[in-house]
């Protein structure tokens, strides 16, 4: 059942292309970069009159989230609060029905998912749900439902859902963006989205190499994710999966916030990976690149091609395909989940099902 993989992590995360395609294909149009989506159904009054969208969720599909409210407020200017579910309930949130409720849930049970739904739906938002649960009590309760189409994911830490979460929120931005009349790039945005799925496939090109890097990272306690804007999104997904599966304490930073104080724990040797796909701040990230190899960092970078500049500052570079920076997520997620993997494994870590964790956290 596990596909002559090892571990079912490893073959879920060798699913996702196959995923990607799924969740997207019968519902992008990238002739007009329009999509179609069946179970949402917000009208384009409905749509125009948001003035907020508010995210409900946990764990993993709260980084997808984390990811989409960058997506979202650069693409449709609309804003977008980012916190996780079992904070948002219990912080008097401020909604009325020109909210979207954003809610996302691989298993669509999540305890504080839920509550945090029947939260929103008590001040009269609109519940827009992202799961991959076909009939779940997320998908019961909310108004509309978007499936992602991951197929079932059984290892604990989540990647195939998450990757697929994100496709469904690139959907979505599509669907808002033309309801609300202002998707001057919708068109682009479709066609890279289109091509998405065989840029994930050349990742794995990368996992021999991810391997020996990981070999590197596995004698550790410590390793630090950093990145900025979208990129910062990616490292705490990053740092969790590296976390939950090897036990390895990992801590993503906005790179910004480094002088700030996390700076004080980089010492000769410290691990940190960089996330550096970001065009628009990739000065940035340089310059934090180097104040942390000037303190003694072991630093792993992942660029887009054709970015050589970073192999100049970092120790090592994973260059992925170039792809559009707002699509970045879909690329530099997955060879994170195969660190992850591969630290894991050197450590010798029940992979698909570790310590203390349950698939679905149906309690509070
Ligand atoms: O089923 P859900 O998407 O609601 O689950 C949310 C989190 O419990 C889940 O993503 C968790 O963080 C994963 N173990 C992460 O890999």
């Amino acid at each position: 059942e596990k596909g002559g993989y090892a571990h079912f992590m490893l073959k879920e995360i060798h699913e996702q292309p196959r995923a990607l395609r799924d969740t997207l294909a019968s519902r992008l149009d990238v002739s007009s970069g329009g999509v179609k989506l069946e179970g949402v159904n917000l009208t384009s009054e409905e749509a125009r009159s948001l003035q907020k969208v508010v995210l409900i969720a946990c764990g993993t599909a709260a980084y997808a989230g984390m990811a989409g409210k960058y997506i979202w407020e650069r693409l449709l200017r609309l804003p977008v609060e980012f916190d996780v579910a079992s904070e948002f309930r219990y912080r008097q949130p401020l909604l009325d029905e020109h909210t979207l409720a954003l809610v996302i849930s691989q298993s669509g049970e999540t305890a504080d998912t839920l509550a945090g739904l029947r939260e929103a739906k008590k001040h009269k938002a609109r519940i827009l749900a992202i799961t991959n649960v076909v009939g779940s009590s997320v998908a019961r309760e909310a108004d509309d439902v978007l499936y992602t189409w991951a197929g079932p994911e059984i290892a604990v830490a989540s990647t195939k859902a998450y990757l697929t979460q994100l496709a469904a929120l690139y959907l979505l931005a599509l669907y808002l963006g033309r309801a609300r009349g202002e998707a001057t790039w919708a068109l682009e945005l479709a066609r890279e989205l289109a091509c998405a799925p065989s840029k994930v496939e050349k990742i794995f090109d990368l996992e021999e190499e991810i391997q020996e890097l990981a070999s590197n990272l596995a004698p550790h306690e410590h390793a630090f994710y950093l990145g900025r804007g979208l990129d910062y999104a990616v490292a705490l997904e990053g740092a969790l999966k590296l976390k939950e599966i090897s036990y390895l304490h990992a801590e993503a930073c906005p790179a910004g916030e480094l002088k700030h104080g996390p700076l004080a724990l980089i010492e000769d040797g410290t691990p940190v990976i960089a996330l550096a796909t970001q065009e628009d701040l990739l000065e940035k990230m340089l310059s934090n690149i180097k104040e942390v190899k000037a303190r003694g960092a072991w630093v792993l970078a992942l660029a887009l091609e054709g970015n050589e500049a970073v192999a100049q500052e970092a120790d090592r570079v994973l260059y992925l395909p170039r792809i559009h920076p707002i699509l970045s997520p879909l690329v530099s997620a997955v060879p994170l989940q195969l660190l992850a993997y591969y630290v894991a494994k050197a450590r010798g870590c029940p992979i698909d099902k570790p310590r203390n964790l349950a698939k679905s956290v149906t309690v509070e």
